[in-house]
């Protein structure tokens, strides 16, 4: 999301309550690791590494400054309500698709803020020349999965017993996909691609 610094950061309101949004930085570690304690543990097993750890939030930072992953912070006043992360890995056989990973505040759902999440960092992967999106999450966050329907997501794959939680519970992945280049060149074709 560096791609587009004019729009950040931007206040933005969500149901009446005021949202600051800006590109994470090196500085905002502490305040990520406190969002992600706060969140139950079911709300996280979608992403790769356990992000109440300051050490994986650290190598996040990390990612942020060699360009592979563009982070954006919802913030309420000084704490962390929401987060979006684009990951791309350029080196490898995919450097055309983009995973995508959203996660809001649970006090913060329901108010639009997740969306606009989803919707700013899919601007970002296309302002990127990105052709395909993916996001995984757990087959019980159906909240999750409607939220990226809507969006023109759809599921692609199913993995199971993928990740196991601290009680060593197993639980089944979803892998849902977006053809960002075919929905683009329809809306060139019905001269729609001034939207993005
Ligand atoms: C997915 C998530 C980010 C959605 O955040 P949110 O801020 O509550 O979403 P929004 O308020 O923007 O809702 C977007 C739409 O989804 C719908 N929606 C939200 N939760 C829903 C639910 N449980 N069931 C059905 N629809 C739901 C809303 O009605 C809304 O539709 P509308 O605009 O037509 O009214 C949030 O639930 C979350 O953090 N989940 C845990 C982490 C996760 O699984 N992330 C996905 C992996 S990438």
């Amino acid at each position: 999301m560096t791609d587009n610094p004019h729009v950040y950061p931007r206040r933005v309101d969500c149901a009446g309550v005021p949202i600051d949004l800006a590109m994470m930085r090196p500085q905002d570690d502490a305040k990520v690791v406190a969002f992600a304690r706060e969140l139950p543990e079911k709300d996280l097993l979608f992403m790769r590494r356990d992000i109440r750890q300051p050490k994986v939030v650290a190598a996040w930072t990390d990612l942020i400054a060699q360009g592979r992953l563009a982070s954006l912070l919802a913030r309420n006043g000084d704490d962390v309500v929401g987060c979006a992360a684009l990951i791309v890995d350029p080196l490898s056989w995919s450097p055309h698709v983009g995973e995508l990973r959203i996660v809001v505040s649970p006090k913060m759902r329901g108010v639009g803020l997740g969306r606009l999440l989803i919707e700013e960092a899919f601007i970002i992967a296309l302002s990127r020349g990105l052709e395909k999106l993916v996001a995984q999450m757990t087959v019980d966050q159906q909240g999750a999965i409607a939220v990226f329907e809507q969006l023109g997501f759809r599921g692609e794959a199913l993995m199971r017993d993928h990740v196991k939680g601290a009680d060593g519970r197993k639980h089944d992945i979803v892998l849902l996909s977006h053809d960002v280049a075919r929905v683009q060149s329809q809306m060139e074709a019905y001269g729609l691609a001034d939207v993005f």
